[in-house]
C-alpha cells in the first residue's frame, strides 16, 4: 500500500523560534515538553504551511520562511513559502507579499500554500485543539452534509482556528446524522464506519469500563453506557467526552474530505494532529488512548502534544519527541528519541522529558518533594495536603501540579476497587 504522511517541519522566524527542524515518524508522535516550550506552536506552524488564513495566530517578520514536506502516495512534497514572501504590518497582520518558493530540495516537488487544495487534495491534515467539552445542543434533525470540496476549503481556512478554540466543532450532530443514514442503501461505506467505531469503542475506554454505544432514541439524544450504566451524551464525563468528540471529529473528517471509495476508516491514511491529548483524561484513560487510536485508524499518522508521564509510558520506540525549554538560543533540531518510557517512574519522565530540575531548593521544590514522598508513601491524605500547599504558591496550571493530581486520582482510583 502506498503511504502518506508528515515527514517534517522547517520553521525559520516564525513565533519564538529562530530555527525549528522537526522530523516524524509516519504512526504516532507524541511532542512532550514542559508548559511554554512551543508544543503548540509546532502544530501552529504546521497549520501555517497548508493555508495562509491563519497567520494572524503567529508573529511572522519579512524574513520568516516555513515548509512541510510530506509523502503523498510515495511521491515526495514540499509545501510552505521561501523567504521574502511575508509582509508583517504589525501584531497579528502578517500578510502575503509574494509566493517565494521553499528552498527546492532534489526529487522534492514544491508547493505554494495557496496551490494545497488543487495540488494537495488528497492531502488535509486535521487539526484538534485543546478544547472539547461537549455543550448541550438540541438536535432537530438530519443536517445536510457540506460538499468535499467546501469541506476542504472550510478545514483548510480553519486549521489554524481549530487550534486555538476558534472553531465550533459539533460531534453530535455527526452521532445524529449517523442514526438516520446508517439504514439507507446508499450508506455503505458509513455504515462500515460505524460497525468498526461501535466494535472498537471498548479498546479505548479504560479496563473494565466496557465502554458501548447504547442507542440514540426518538429524541436524537445518543446514549453510551459505560461501567454498566447508560449515560447520555452530555453526562459522561469530561474524560470520556474528549474520547468520544475526538473519534467522531477524525471519522467525520475521513467521510467528509474523501472522495466516495476512500472513506473506509481502517484503511484511511493522513495526519491527525491533536494538542494536549492528555486533556481531561484520567490517567486510566491515558494508558489506553494510544493503543486504542491506532486500533481504530491503523493508517493514520498522529502527531499529538502531552505533558502526560502516564500518556508518555504508552508510547513505543521512536514515538516521543522530546523538546527543552530553550530561552537563549532557540534552535531546535528535534526527532523522535529512539526510546520508549514504559519502564520509567513519573520522576524520571519530568526531570528527563519535562526538564522538571532541583527538587531540593526553594519553597516550591520542597513542596514538591513532600508531595513525592506522600506519593511514595501512598498516603492520599498526605499527598491531598501537600497539593493544597503547593496550589497556594504555583500556577495553576503548573506541570507537576497536574501529574500530582492525576498521581492522586490514580491512587484514589486503585484504593476504591
Ligand atoms: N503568536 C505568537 N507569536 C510569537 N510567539 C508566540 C506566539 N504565541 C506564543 N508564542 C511564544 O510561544 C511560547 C509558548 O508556546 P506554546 O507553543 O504555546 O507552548 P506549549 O504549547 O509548549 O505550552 C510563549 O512563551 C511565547 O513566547
Ligand atoms: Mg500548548
Amino acid at each position: 500500500m502506498s503511504a502518506s504522511y508528515i515527514e517534517k517541519l522547517h520553521l525559520k522566524k516564525v513565533r519564538q523560534f529562530k530555527e525549528l527542524n522537526i522530523s516524524f515518524n509516519k504512526g504516532f508522535n507524541f511532542i512532550a515538553g514542559p508548559n511554554g516550550c512551543g508544543k503548540t506552536s509546532i502544530l501552529a506552524g504546521i497549520s501555517h504551511c497548508f493555508d495562509h488564513r491563519g497567520f494572524q495566530y503567529s508573529r511572522l517578520g519579512d524574513d520568516s520562511e516555513f515548509w512541510t514536506d510530506l509523502t503523498l502516495n510515495d511521491h515526495k512534497k514540499r509545501i510552505g513559502v521561501g523567504q521574502n514572501s511575508i509582509k508583517n504590518d504589525g501584531y497579528r497582520k502578517s500578510t502575503i507579499k509574494a509566493w517565494t518558493p521553499p528552498t527546492q530540495e532534489e526529487n522534492r516537488e514544491n508547493i505554494l500554500i495557496h496551490e494545497s487544495k488543487s495540488k494537495l487534495r488528497e492531502f488535509c491534515p486535521l487539526f484538534i485543539g485543546a478544547h472539547r467539552n461537549i455543550k448541550y445542543i438540541q438536535i432537530s434533525g438530519m443536517q445536510r452534509e457540506q460538499p468535499i470540496e467546501e469541506q476542504l476549503t472550510n478545514r483548510l481556512a480553519t486549521s489554524s482556528h481549530s487550534l486555538y478554540g476558534d472553531k465550533q466543532t459539533n460531534i453530535k450532530q455527526w452521532f445524529v446524522n449517523r442514526y438516520f443514514m446508517i439504514d439507507k442503501e446508499w450508506a455503505k461505506e458509513e455504515r462500515e464506519n460505524w460497525d468498526h467505531m461501535i466494535n472498537n469503542l471498548q479498546t479505548l475506554g479504560p479496563f473494565h469500563s466496557n465502554f458501548s454505544y447504547v442507542k440514540t432514541g426518538k429524541d436524537l439524544e445518543p446514549i453510551f453506557s459505560i461501567y454498566g450504566n447508560e449515560c447520555y451524551l452530555e453526562e459522561l464525563s469530561a474524560g470520556f467526552q474528549a474520547v468520544l468528540s475526538i473519534l467522531a471529529e477524525i471519522f467525520e473528517w475521513i467521510e467528509g474530505t474523501r472522495d466516495e471509495g476512500d472513506r473506509i476508516a481502517s484503511e484511511a491514511q493522513g495526519t491527525v494532529l491533536i494538542d494536549e491529548l492528555d486533556l481531561h483524561l484520567h490517567p486510566e484513560w491515558q494508558f489506553t488512548l494510544r493503543d486504542g487510536l491506532t486500533n481504530i485508524f491503523p493508517n493514520l499518522q498522529f502527531i499529538v502534544t502531552t505533558h502526560s508521564p502516564h500518556l508518555l509510558a504508552s508510547a513505543r520506540e521512536n514515538e516521543v519527541i522530546v523538546m527543552a525549554k530553550n530561552e537563549y538560543e532557540n534552535e531546535y533540531n528535534l526527532e523522535p528519541s529512539k526510546f520508549r518510557f514504559s519502564g520509567w517512574s513519573t520522576d524520571q519522565i519530568l526531570s528527563e522529558i519535562m526538564g522538571v530540575k532541583s527538587l531540593e531548593n526553594k519553597d516550591y521544590e520542597k513542596l514538591i518533594n513532600e508531595a513525592f514522598v506522600q506519593v511514595e508513601k501512598k498516603s492520599i491524605d498526605g499527598l491531598n495536603q501537600a497539593i493544597e500547599k503547593l496550589k497556594m504558591v504555583c500556577h495553576p496550571n503548573d506541570t507537576i501540579l497536574t501529574v500530582l493530581n492525576t498521581r492522586m486520582a490514580s491512587m484514589v482510583a486503585i484504593s476504591n476497587d
